[in-house]
Formats: structure tokens, sequence, C-alpha cells
């Protein structure tokens, strides 16, 4: 990694309507140039750019997790302009295609070069963790199972110039050993044993995703809702170098 803004393999979600509550989120952490934050649609398309420089200007490193997913000239073009952002992750749909992967990297490095910062990691999701085996054989009429198209998809992404891909720790034994451990897997669907799931279906903790091979794992409600972010912040840290 080349990145001058070093990662955390936790990433916290900024799952927030508002910049105030960021803010505030933020301004518990008495060092938060450690953390590495993840910023989604939610933040993004309410502020644009201007919520990234805010957070980074904290020295958070950003995970920018838009999920882009069009034609390869429209991502190459988009991939540019978050290219100059200087963020550390980045992703994209791996059901876009080699050609749209290819075409999402060569955008990255373009806007990255254009704005003298290292390169986004691109990451590439595959089957999103909403999409259960019966809508993956009714509504996307696919005949492989969750775990094969999975590892079909993330193989794609390795091979069309994808640092990473987004995958639940459920897959992770299966995918690791088809792809291998030179890839980055970035998990969320996260849970201390003592959390509560909410909507997630497939959760592990963060002992179980590192040992099955996360090379990061996301955590979004159990912190950003907790009454004491800072110490349950602490909590996963332990339970993910335990
Ligand atoms: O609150 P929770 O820990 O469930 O949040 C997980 C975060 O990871 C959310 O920001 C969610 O959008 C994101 N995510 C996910 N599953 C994926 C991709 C991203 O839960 N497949």
């Amino acid at each position: 990694m080349t990145d001058s803004q070093a990662t955390h393999p936790l990433m916290i979600a900024l799952d927030f309507q508002t910049k105030e509550a960021v803010q505030a989120f933020l301004a518990q952490f008495p060092d938060p140039a450690h953390l590495t934050v993840k910023i989604g649609m939610e933040l993004f398309d309410r502020y644009g750019p201007a919520i990234v420089k805010e957070i980074q200007a904290r020295g958070c490193a950003i995970f920018l997790d838009l999920k882009l997913f069009d034609i390869p000239n429209t991502v190459e073009r988009a991939l540019t302009q978050l290219g100059e952002l200087g963020v550390q992750y980045v992703t994209v749909h791996t059901l876009g295609g080699s050609a749209m992967l290819q075409a999402a990297q060569r955008g990255l490095v373009a806007g990255a070069k254009r704005a003298h910062v290292a390169v986004p990691h691109l990451l590439g999701v595959t089957e999103l963790t909403s999409i259960s085996p019966v809508g993956l054989r009714d509504e996307q009429n696919c005949r492989l199972t969750m775990t094969e198209q999975v590892v079909a998809l993330a193989k794609l992404a390795q091979q069309s110039d994808c640092d990473g891909v987004i995958t639940s720790a459920l897959e992770l034994p299966a995918l690791v050993a088809a792809v291998g451990p030179e890839f980055e897997y970035v998990v969320p669907g996260i849970r201390l044993a003592s959390d509560a799931a909410g909507d997630q279906q497939r959760v592990a903790t963060p002992q179980t995703a590192r040992q099955a091979g996360a090379t990061a794992i996301v955590v979004g409600r159990p912190i950003n809702q907790s009454k004491t972010p800072v110490s349950a912040y602490a909590q996963y840290q332990t339970a993910w170098n335990a």
C-alpha cells in the first residue's frame, strides 16, 4: 500500500443523516486521526465531496462506499472524479462486469494522478448481503449457489484489477480458499456476541471474521448508535486483536 494515510482494519460506518451528527460523533474520539471511517450514499448524496474533505481534515482515513454500477465509460469518468479526493477505498458492483471493473481502476488511477494523491483501493461488491439464495435463483435467474456465485464474482474482480471485495463472513473461508490471501476481504455485518444483530442476517464476531481471513471489518450501529462510542470502538478493537 502506498497510501499516505494509514488505514485501520476496524472501520466505522458513519451512517448519519447530517454532518452535525457526524461532527458530534467524531468529537468524542480523542484521536480521530487513527480512525478509518466509511462514508456512504446517505451523507455523500447530501453533501458531496465537501463531507469527505471535512472528515479528512480531522485526519481520518476514508472508505467511500458509493457502490457504482453503470456502463464502463460512465464509471470510468465518475471514478476519475472520486480518485481525486484522496480517499483510501471506493466500491463498485462486480456485476457490472470485467470491462466496467477495469474502467473503474483506470478512472481511479487517472483521478489520483491528476490530484497527486495515492490511488484508492478498489473494492468489488459481490452479491449484496440483502440478497437471499431464493432471490438469487428467482430474481437474478442465477443457477449457481450463493457461495459459488460470490466466489465467481470475486475471481472476476481479482482478474479485473480490483484490490479486494466486500464479503459476508459466511462466504469468507470458501472465498479465501478459492481466490487466495493476496486480496483484500472487507467484511460488514460484524457483531460482538452481546450486541443486537438488527437487520443483519449473516453476522460474525470480529475474531471469527479475522480468523476466516478478513483483512478489515466494517462496524456500524454497535458503535455509531452507542451511548459510549469510544468504549464500544475499544471493545471491537480488542476483539479484532484477540
Ligand atoms: O450497522 P451495521 O454494522 O449493520 O452497518 C454495516 C455497514 O456496512 C452499513 O453501512 C451497511 O450499509 C454496510 N454494508 C453491509 N453489507 C454489505 C455492504 C455494506 O452491511 N454487503
